[in-house]
């Protein structure tokens, strides 16, 4: 690498398989949209190998990085620190480099809020909202969607222990209401997010029927394929409004570039440009 290289500030994004990431193209796009000159790059890592890699690119003086799959969970330790966003979703995926190691930042739940708030344009104040999940992308975005008041936030799971144990660790922050599959039956949603990974197995969560309110949102945080399965089960159960997660991608993806350099890039373009292929 040249001493000019040298000069460019380096980013990436570390995960196992990483070769599909969206991220290198989204930061091009954002830098390029701002003028900035940076150097994005994806690394695959195995789990036993990240905790030396951080090590060795902090030392090779790298300036922050985004985590895919299997990491988020597993970097929250390797951090020296973490942001209030981290340690309420027990998961990191973005690494702001300090001068001593990385700081823990999770830009899940503002990102997912961004999207489904600002660019589709959908109201969760005073609405009743339910997540499906209870891994590191459900945790992510409780926090902020309590914070957009909806009137109730309930969050169910098929392992049913652990929307309990969220719920008992979130409570300083508001009321989060644990409910089992089940227990669904007979309730009604305006927002219902599907966080869970079953579309990558092309299922949909056993859920009971006629959960959408009218005028209802089925927002799948998955996107490509592993949407399919969720929005298509949406849809034939009479939601009015259908997104999947690529909108949230972008939006997280320029909440960490914010973090790392202090501009907010628009994102419009970025996503038209990556749903056009
Ligand atoms: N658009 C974005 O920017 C974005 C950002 C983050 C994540 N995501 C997506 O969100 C999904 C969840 O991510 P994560 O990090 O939270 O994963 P995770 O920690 O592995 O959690 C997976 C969740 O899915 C549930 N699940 C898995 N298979 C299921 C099935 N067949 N039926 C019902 N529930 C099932 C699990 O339930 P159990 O507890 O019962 O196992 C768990 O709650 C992933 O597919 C990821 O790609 C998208």
């Amino acid at each position: 690498m040249s001493n000019v290289d040298r000069e460019v500030s380096r980013y990436g994004v570390l995960g196992q398989p990483v070769a599909h990431s969206k991220s290198p193209r989204i930061h091009a796009a954002f830098a390029k949209s701002l003028g900035q000159k940076l150097l994005y790059e994806a690394y695959e890592i195995a789990p036993d190998e990240l905790g030396p890699s951080l090590t060795r690119f902090h030392g090779e003086g790298w300036q922050g990085f985004n985590l895919t799959l299997p990491h988020k969970t597993a970097a929250a330790s390797l951090c020296e620190s973490r942001t209030d966003a981290a340690e309420q979703a027990g998961a990191v995926n973005t690494l702001i480099r300090t001068a001593t190691g990385w700081q823990g930042d999770n830009t899940d739940g503002a990102g997912l809020v961004r999207d489904l708030v600002a660019n589709l344009g959908v109201v969760v104040k005073g609405k009743r909202v339910l997540v499906l999940g209870a891994g590191g992308a459900a945790r992510g975005i409780l926090a902020p969607l309590l914070a957009e008041a909806p009137s109730i936030l309930a969050i169910s799971n098929r392992n049913p222990w652990k929307p309990e144990e969220i719920a008992a660790a979130m409570k300083p922050l508001g009321n989060i209401v644990p409910r089992t599959h089940l227990s669904l039956k007979g309730d009604q949603f305006d927002v219902l997010l599907n966080a869970t990974s079953a579309g990558h197995q092309g299922s949909v969560p056993r859920l009971p029927p006629g959960l959408f309110a009218p005028g209802a949102i089925a927002y799948d945080l998955n996107y490509g394929p592993a949407s399919e399965p969720f929005l298509a089960w949406a849809k034939a159960e009479g939601a009015s409004k259908l997104s999947d997660g690529l909108g949230m991608l972008v939006e997280q993806a320029a909440e960490a570039f914010q973090r790392w350099r202090g501009t907010r890039p628009e994102t419009t373009a970025v996503l038209a440009g990556l749903r056009a292929g």
